[in-house]
């Protein structure tokens, strides 16, 4: 695989010009839950969307998809503004708990990821990847938006002492690769909890992977859907069902979706992952430890030392 960076542009095969696919539900009022479904990596204060209306409601994949890349692209300068030094040029961190990967080792012996092929699922400005390519391995770095590539690119461009690896802008619905093509995939709050069809991204993980292959991949802790997402004790309220798998919608004034999350019990990723060929190894809830003082969003050394706020899969190709 040629080792450069390089944005693969027009690779975006589910989310051009698909205005049509409003999954058409009422939008309801907002769920107790709120702003806990609008989870993600993302924190929402002073996004580029402040005037978006927040509401549960059905939302199908395609409008998901389209509404999040336009999402990411308007808020990503915000987001590696905010975030990036958090998460590091070169870190792989698996969520605002901050577990790094070289500490956590949940894609195995870091030493053993030498000379394997690595697709990072909703990479952002692959500083996971980045890490990767420092261990020896060779990775893919994917992402739906075309910002957040960009800021890849602002990072690992000026210093050419670093490894370089392909960018790929598309949707983790559809992997431009051919099967087989990688040895370990994974995604640090990429691509899973922002499409509403994730055993379609199951599947296609599954597909580019080799046999025996690894999937490691994090996402909000379920549990936090049934919480209010607010980083303080007002966030240890439950306020709306755990078992309401209504999306976290934002629409605009028209009633268009910009933004979408989708929720899965714990149970529900279980079964998706088995019905694509998974086994699931380890279920990984890092705890809050004493040195993170950063409030991000709704995570927050409060909430954290007292509930799960992300849960990490790790997975092997059955
Ligand atoms: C919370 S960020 C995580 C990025 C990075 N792993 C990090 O920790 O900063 C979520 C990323 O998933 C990407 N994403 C959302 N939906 C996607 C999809 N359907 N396919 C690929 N990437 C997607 C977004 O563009 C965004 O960069």
């Amino acid at each position: 695989m040629e080792q450069k960076h390089e944005v693969v542009e027009g690779v975006h095969p589910l989310t051009h010009g698909d205005h049509a696919d409003r999954s058409g539900g009422a939008p309801g009022s907002q769920g107790g839950a709120g702003d806990a479904a609008h989870a993600g990596h993302a924190g929402h204060a002073g996004d580029a969307d402040d005037d978006a209306e927040a509401v549960r409601r059905p939302a199908g994949d395609r409008e998901t998809s389209r509404a999040n890349r336009g999402w990411w692209d308007r808020n990503a300068d915000e987001y590696q503004n905010d975030h990036g030094e958090f998460l590091g040029d070169a870190r792989f961190v698996w969520g605002p708990e901050g577990l790094d990967e070289a500490e956590a080792g949940l894609l195995g012996p870091a030493e053993q990821l030498r000379g394997l092929d690595v697709l990072e699922v909703g990479a952002g400005a692959a500083q996971c990847s980045r890490w990767l390519a420092a261990q020896g391995a060779r990775p893919v770095a994917l992402d739906l938006s075309h910002r957040q590539l960009q800021h890849a690119l602002r990072i690992g461009g000026g210093d050419p002492g670093r490894p370089g690896f392909p960018l790929v802008e598309a949707d983790a619905r559809a992997l431009p690769f051919a099967d087989g093509s990688f040895d370990l995939a994974c995604s640090a709050f990429g691509a899973v909890p922002f499409v509403a069809d994730p055993e379609r991204v199951f599947a296609e993980v599954a597909r580019v992977l080799r046999p025996g292959g690894r999937w490691v991949f994090s996402l909000t802790h379920p549990l936090r859907w049934s919480l209010a997402d607010e980083p303080g004790p007002e966030g240890l309220t439950v306020l709306a069902s755990y078992f309401d798998r209504t999306p976290y919608v934002e629409e605009d004034g028209e009633g268009r979706t910009v933004y979408a999350e989708h929720h899965r019990t714990l149970g529900d990723r279980v079964r998706e992952l088995v019905g694509a060929g998974f086994r699931l190894e380890d279920l990984v809830e890092p705890e809050w430890p004493e040195w993170n003082q950063q409030v991000w969003g709704g995570w927050s050394p409060l909430r954290g030392r007292l509930v799960p706020g992300t849960a990490v899969f790790v997975c092997t190709l059955a």
